[in-house]
């Protein structure tokens, strides 16, 4: 293999990727970027990594969630609150269920940039770039909005940081401390068909805690602190090259615009750029593994990005559908655990659970949706592997993408308070709902 760098993926082929028409604008908006600080820590990034290994060794349970594409004009304090709410009250679940250590990774602080089927769409006569997320261009349907602006990802950086900013003044400041009920309390889902049984949970962990305290006469602080880490995919390699630099005192490069970029699926080309530009960096990756993914293909990419078989270094999120994933995830587990390595899987029960509706609008169906988390549970440990995680596209607000769930949502309601841009995600009570069948599941209830 060649020498490595942060720029070396552009002598590779890179799908998904847009022209500037603008170079010089191109390279004044990276020369910016690259010496403004970073948005995260190597060691925080080190952290994490850690972390990912006990998952994989099942120590642990990842919940990775936020929305498909996070939106400029959603940078606002409301849905960043709600978001971070959500993510809190999902994990509390599930340390209840699995009696685990919970890691908790946002699609967050950086999920700006989109691959598309299409390059083009089309209105009528006219024909235009696709909209390719907020750091790329913009959703207006105009020549001027669609165009590749290269500010835009400055702008992209700097609503990251805003995010991020927010993010830890929260979770420092008390925002996960059980005794806050105001954060913990599902008051506007009142009754909701789960809200008893998550009242329940809370009280129990807040009384276990409680008790703890009042017997050692510590104050817990497991849950007055929460770590949060961000992720998003690693797409507009101008973007994550800007980012990547050396640290004091380590070696290696660290891609500090996020804790952990993941490989989408349209870009797993294993002598593709993106693959190129992973292999240098020492952050843990993800790859989306769809049902087009070979053992012989999976295999090779587990070579070219973790060569040493690090802990930690690789999770494999496996994105099938629910129709496919008993035909299409055991060869793949069976080729992985047959080379040793140690990966961590997680289940992506969304992606390859899309479908559009007789009015054209896209949605996903809740039971579809749970339907491939509960067959990848059983079929990891029918091979005798351990699924570790999930990633789901959420919301903490109360819209109306995704079909089904306790509160039946039917097709006529998909209309009512539709926002996702690009795909479809649960709400606030569908979101809680799913962290609670899995925490059920896992449990071995019903
Ligand atoms: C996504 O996570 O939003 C996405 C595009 O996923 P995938 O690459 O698995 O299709
Ligand atoms: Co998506």
């Amino acid at each position: 293999m060649t020498e490595w760098s942060p720029t070396s993926w552009q002598s590779k082929p890179a799908a998904q990727q847009v022209g500037y028409a603008d170079g010089d604008a191109l390279a004044r908006v990276l020369d910016e970027m690259g010496r403004l600080p970073p948005l995260v820590t190597s060691w925080e990034v080190e952290q994490l990594r850690g972390e990912l290994a006990r998952a994989a060794r099942g120590e642990a349970f990842v919940l990775q969630g936020g929305d498909c594409a996070e939106s400029f004009d959603d940078c606002r304090s409301e849905p960043i609150a709600a978001k971070l709410k959500i993510l809190l009250q999902m994990s509390l679940v599930l340390v209840h269920g699995t009696r685990k250590p919970v890691i908790r990774i946002g699609r967050i602080a950086g999920q700006y940039a989109k691959p598309r089927t299409a390059d083009v769409e089309t209105r009528g006569e006219v024909t235009l770039p696709a909209y390719r997320g907020d750091l790329i261009n913009r959703d207006a349907f105009t020549a001027e909005d669609r165009a590749p602006d290269p500010v835009l990802m400055l702008r992209a950086y700097e609503r990251a940081a805003l995010t991020l900013n927010f993010i830890r003044a929260l979770t420092d400041g008390g925002f996960a401390d059980l005794h806050h009920p105001e954060y913990w309390d599902v008051s506007f889902a009142k009754g909701a068909p789960n809200a008893d049984q998550y009242e329940r949970i809370v009280e129990s962990i807040r009384e276990s805690l409680d008790f703890v305290s009042a017997i050692t006469g510590v104050e817990n602080e497991v849950l007055r602190r929460v770590d949060i880490f961000t992720s998003h995919e690693a797409l507009a390699l101008p973007y994550e090259q800007a980012q990547t630099r050396r640290v004091p005192r380590r070696p290696g490069y660290y891609n500090l615009s996020t804790h952990f970029p993941w490989i989408g699926m349209r870009t797993a080309q294993l002598e593709g750029a993106h693959v190129e530009f992973h292999r240098g960096i020492r952050n843990p990756i993800g790859i989306k593994i769809g049902p087009a993914m070979t053992p012989e293909w999976l295999v090779a990419l587990l070579d070219a990005l973790d060569p040493a078989g690090e802990p930690g270094r690789i999770t494999l999120i496996h994105r099938m559908g629910a129709e496919q994933v008993a035909a299409k995830l055991p060869p793949l587990v069976e080729a992985v655990c047959a080379t040793g390595r140690g990966v961590l899987w997680i289940c992506d029960p969304m992606h390859g659970n899309t479908e559009t509706t007789p009015q054209g609008i896209k949605t996903r169906r809740f039971d579809k949706i749970v339907r491939e988390l509960e067959h990848s549970f059983a079929l990891h440990t029918q091979l005798g592997s351990r699924l570790g995680g999930v990633h789901v596209e959420l919301t903490g607000e109360d819209v109306t993408e995704c079909i089904g769930g306790a509160r039946g949502l039917a097709e006529h309601d998909l209309e009512r308070a539709y926002k996702s841009r690009v795909d479809p995600r649960l709400n606030y009570e569908q979101a809680l709902e799913m962290a609670m069948r899995i925490a059920r599941h896992l449990r071995g209830g019903a």
